[in-house]
């Protein structure tokens, strides 16, 4: 009998994630440009309590604790990300220099504390002024994102080995072109293909641009992975709903990378809504090699069905957990006749199911498609945390959480998938995009008001497994965490 190893691989890196917007606040300071979240939180019921970055954690103005505090949960890698408005205020032309400096201060003392920085160029802030001239549906932009990829490239490539050009090109364009729930807002079936494969486009440039300058830079492509199953595995049409699902979500984001093509079943699926006329000759062969590893931000799994009256029958819950705005435009393309299912079991404050099984499954599968390496680049979950009296937050689903999700990692890694590191989503409570400060994700709360972090249960649980390499049984909180917990 065979025994699957309990430990993680002695090089696998453990980490958390965040992003620019969703942190740094400092939105008016610093010679920072305009970008479309900023636009798109001023319009009247775009995100809940009208809540948006001005302010969010401030990291911009405690990046050197928060960096600290990384280095008492003993992470070893962070991912976090550029805001192009900040580094590039108007998307073109001047570069900001004190805007530069504030990420050359983060790398330098990451490298200080050891932690491997892991940057995202793109977490869906993208300077406004680039959108007033089209946004991702105009290949200036795709030109705009080189020039500015090859200087990040230049300043940092001799620090920063790993490099994310976007993060979920699947949101970015279905999400804020097609559902309209996220920035910019609109909401078009057909503008969301030519977005996405624009946002591919330019991957495949920048990638190539970064490794100009940084030969050993490790470019990749963070996509969140759907991961649809039929409702009923023998209905011939449920299992069709279910690829074409697979093909937005997943495939159409690393088959152009592997291949050089799109999944065949694409076109013919959105024949009714686009001529792909916007894939012009030669894009395909650009992106053909273009990636040296893939993230995958995994958060729950999805259940699809055909079912031509699905209009009047789904329910909000599955339309709300899929990305839809309620009430509005879907962001799957070509979804006429396919329903999603609300999985059976618990829920998250977000509405998402919980599926580890989801997550092992579609780490074998990114590996038997793409056979490049892997980082699990976010995975986490919100819940309805509180401050108890004695100053702890019990977030025990959250830890239950991390556990099974994990968990799961490491039998993937034992079945042979390439998974190099895990980054929790999040380090710390942030703004959630069109749900605003509701909904935590952190392992550290965040005060809003005082701005003060304050060590959940989870986090004291995540620094022990980081700590053993081994995931911790759940029941062992109460010997790890301190009372009143640490706080900065
Ligand atoms: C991801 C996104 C993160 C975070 C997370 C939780 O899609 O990259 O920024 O918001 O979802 O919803």
């Amino acid at each position: 009998m065979t025994t699957t190893p309990s430990h993680f691989p002695a090089d696998f890196l453990f980490g958390a994630a965040t992003a620019s917007y969703q942190i740094e606040g400092g939105a008016h300071e610093g010679g920072r440009g305009v970008s479309i979240w900023d636009t798109f939180c001023a319009q009247p019921g775009a995100v809940v309590a009208g809540d948006n970055g001005d302010v969010a954690c401030d990291h911009f103005h405690r990046w050197e604790s928060d960096i600290d505090m990384m280095e008492e949960l003993g992470l070893q890698a962070y991912r976090f990300s550029i805001a192009w408005p900040r580094v590039q205020p108007l998307g073109t032309g001047d570069f900001n220099d004190e805007g530069i400096a504030f990420y050359r201060g983060i790398v330098d003392r990451l490298k200080e504390k050891g932690i491997k920085p892991l940057i995202t160029l793109y977490h869906w802030d993208l300077p406004q002024p680039l959108e007033d001239n089209g946004g991702w549906l105009s290949r200036d932009t795709v030109d705009a994102f080189v020039v500015y990829a090859t200087r990040m490239a230049e300043e940092f490539g001799a620090d920063v080995e790993m490099w994310t050009t976007f993060n979920e090109p699947w949101v970015s364009s279905f999400v804020g072109y097609g559902a309209g729930a996220h920035a910019p807002g609109h909401t078009s079936d057909a503008e969301a293909l030519e977005a996405a494969h624009h946002l591919n486009l330019a991957h495949a440039r920048a990638y190539k641009a970064i490794k100009a300058v940084a030969p050993s830079a490790q470019v990749g492509l963070v996509n969140n992975c759907h991961t649809p199953r039929p409702w009923d595995p023998s209905s011939e049409k449920d299992r069709a709903a279910s690829a074409h699902i697979d093909a937005l979500a997943n495939t159409m984001f690393h088959e152009p990378f592997i291949e050089g093509t799109y999944p065949a079943i694409l076109k013919p699926n959105t024949a009714h809504i686009t001529d792909w006329t916007f894939v012009h000759e030669g894009d395909l062969a650009e992106m053909k090699g273009a990636v040296d590893w893939f993230g995958v931000n995994y958060y729950a799994s999805h259940l699809v069905r055909h079912n031509p009256h699905k209009a009047a029958q789904q329910s909000e819950l599955a339309t709300l957990a899929d990305g839809h705005k309620a009430g509005g435009n879907s962001p799957w393309p070509g979804d006429e006749e396919i329903e999603f299912m609300l999985p059976p079991g618990k829920l998250t404050s977000m509405g998402w199911n919980l599926d580890p099984s989801a997550l092992h499954a579609h780490l074998l599968k990114i590996h038997r498609e793409t056979g490049k390496p892997i980082y699990v680049t976010e995975n986490g979950s919100a819940w309805e945390d509180k401050v108890d009296d004695d100053g702890r937050v019990r977030d025990t689903d959250r830890v239950e959480y991390f556990h099974g999700h994990i968990d799961a990692v490491r039998k993937a890694i034992a079945e042979g998938a390439d998974v190099r590191g895990y980054m929790a989503w999040s380090l710390m409570d942030n703004f959630e995009w069109a749900q605003g400060y509701a909904k935590r994700f952190g392992m550290v709360w965040v005060d809003y008001q005082s701005l003060e972090r304050r060590w959940k249960d989870s986090a004291y649980w995540y620094a022990e497994t980081v700590r053993r390499r081994q995931v911790v049984p759940v029941e062992q909180i109460e010997s790890l965490v301190q009372t009143p917990p640490r706080t900065r």
